[in-house]
């Protein structure tokens, strides 16, 4: 693996790449430079034929602590507008094709708490602390907090946590869906996630990324536009090798040794 200054990269089962925040000093704050390399590390992940799935994980303590404030607090309005300031960050909610697992524990904050929600599934622990408290800096939520934060929770939910800035568990993350599960443990989030990732792993990459596309949509698109979107794609994948060769293996009760293609 490439090295990098506030990531560390990994594929530690077969078809999974891992991606670790790890700016330890500053409970991965957000910073820039950060960014620019999480995006390089996706997009290695997203083009490597050897994987299917993406983790995306911070340290036990924190999965970040959001934007770097030390970094924003001389930002002028000038230069957020003229170089588009944040909108770097999505290029991991745009630009990739495989499916990310947050794999949360600790503080998921601000832009932290953003980026989790940004992935595809989201797994916490019990105890992590999400939030977007950028209302108590004289500021607000930029990297689609108020969006995403909203869709997953509604609107009074998302309003008094966006105005009042309180923080809330890993169980209330779950108990509202905005999580997929909380665990009970550190151990136990790693232990899930890798599973979950594997499982994933285990299935043909033509369905598993047309799969993410398509309930992404459901996020962007009206009901009706969102179905037809769907049926499309659906058509789409009887092109596909691993259609027939699932639907023979289902057939001839066998498992499916999938092609990728
Ligand atoms: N930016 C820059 N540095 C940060 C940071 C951040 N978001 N969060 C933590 N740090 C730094 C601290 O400054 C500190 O550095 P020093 O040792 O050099 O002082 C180090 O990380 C450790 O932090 P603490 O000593 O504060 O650790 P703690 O355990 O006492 O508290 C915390 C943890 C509650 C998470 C606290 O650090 C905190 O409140 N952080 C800021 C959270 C926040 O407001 N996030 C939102 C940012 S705004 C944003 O994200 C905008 C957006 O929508 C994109």
């Amino acid at each position: 693996a490439r090295s990098y200054e506030y990531i560390q990269t990994s594929e530690p089962k077969p078809g999974v790449g891992q991606v670790t925040l790890h700016r330890p000093k500053a409970l991965n704050a957000l910073c820039t430079p950060l960014i620019t390399e999480l995006n390089q590390a996706l997009g290695e992940f997203n083009s490597s034929d050897s994987v299917s799935v993406i983790i995306l994980t911070g340290s036990e303590k924190a999965f970040a602590a959001g934007a770097d404030i030390k970094e924003m607090a001389p930002l002028t309005f000038s230069k957020a507008y003229t170089t588009s300031f944040i909108e770097s960050w999505s290029q991991l909610a745009t630009q990739v094709k495989k499916p990310i697992i947050a794999a949360v524990s600790g503080h998921a904050l601000g832009g932290g708490c953003e980026l989790a929600m940004m992935c595809d599934i989201l797994y916490c622990t019990e105890s992590a602390n999400f939030g977007q408290p950028e209302i108590k800096l004289g500021t607000i939520p930029g990297a689609g907090g108020s969006q995403r934060l909203t869709r997953a929770v509604g609107k009074s939910k998302a309003m008094e946590l966006i105005l009042t800035g309180k923080s809330f568990s890993g169980v209330d993350a779950a108990q509202w869906g905005l999580a997929a599960k909380a665990f009970p443990s550190y151990e136990a989030l790693m232990e899930g996630t890798m599973k979950t990732a594997e499982t994933i792993a285990g299935y043909s990459k033509v369905a598993i990324i047309g799969a993410k596309e398509v309930v992404n949509k459901s996020q962007d698109l009206p009901l009706r536009d969102g179905v037809e979107y769907e049926r499309r794609v659906f058509h789409g994948i009887f092109g596909s090798q691993d259609q027939k060769i699932g639907m023979k293996a289902f057939a001839e009760k066998k498992k499916a040794e999938w092609t990728h293609e």
